[in-house]
């Protein structure tokens, strides 16, 4: 693994959008696996403003996105779509067309989940993936546990990550119980990884880093990766 250290998470995310923008540069066909949560946030504002000063174009890109809670419509504040587009999609020149986030309001989980992973086959992978990481050490929504779903699929949210998305939401009961995630397979077939530990995430990354792999710390499993960088704020 390639691990940066870094003081603030004006660092990461000038860090992160470097990266990312290296990738739009150097294909400018790429395929990006894009996450949701505060950690991206301000790598995103980044990219935006590297497109406004045309140093980016993000117009034959695809992507894909990490998940979605199940049962929010697009239009819900909360929903991820409604982040993508908010915070990145609506203010570059993605293709609509190239965007793909799983549809959590369809009345058929499981093939929406099967149909999704066959788009991103047919896309021919992901280039990169960037990841947040959860306090719990989940990586998308692949929760930990005794085991690990390979494609993706619908996991059922963990206390931990109920209560750390529940400052999102009017209380802990509006938020959604489950949700579509790409699966851990899913991830660890893109051919690199961005793996970004914001501020607080510290000794989850050290865990991840240098503790023992295990589906107990999801995130454990990318150092069975041959490209993965990670960038965290250590205090
Ligand atoms: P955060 O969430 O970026 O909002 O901290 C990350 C995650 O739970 O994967």
């Amino acid at each position: 693994m390639n691990i940066i250290k870094v003081k603030t998470n004006e660092e990461l995310s000038a860090k992160a959008s470097v990266i990312i923008a290296s990738q739009v540069l150097k294909n400018k066909k790429s395929v990006l696996g894009f996450a949701t949560g505060s950690t991206p946030e301000l790598t995103y504002k980044n990219l935006i403003k590297m497109y406004q000063d045309g140093i980016l174009d993000f117009s034959s890109i695809t992507s894909f996105n990490l998940d979605e809670y199940c049962g929010l419509e697009k239009t819900n504040d909360q929903s991820y779509y409604y982040f993508m587009m908010e915070k990145l999609f609506n203010h570059i020149n993605i293709k609509p067309e190239n965007i793909n986030i799983p549809d959590g309001t369809s009345k058929d989980v499981n093939a929406e989940c099967a149909s999704y992973e066959s788009k991103i086959k047919q896309a021919g992978g992901i280039d990169l993936q960037i990841l947040g990481i959860g306090l719990n050490g989940h990586i998308g929504f692949n929760e930990p546990g005794k085991e690990l779903i390979y494609e993706t699929h619908q996991e059922i949210l963990t206390e931990s990550t109920l209560k750390a998305n529940a400052r999102f939401f009017k209380s802990m009961d509006e938020v959604p119980k489950t949700a579509i995630s790409m699966g851990i397979g899913t991830i660890m077939s893109a051919r690199s990884i961005l793996l970004l530990g914001s501020p607080g995430k510290e000794d989850i990354i050290n865990a991840t880093i240098s503790g023992v792999i295990t589906p107990e710390v999801p995130a454990s499993l990318l150092r069975l990766h041959s490209n993965v960088t990670v960038i965290y704020v250590c205090s």
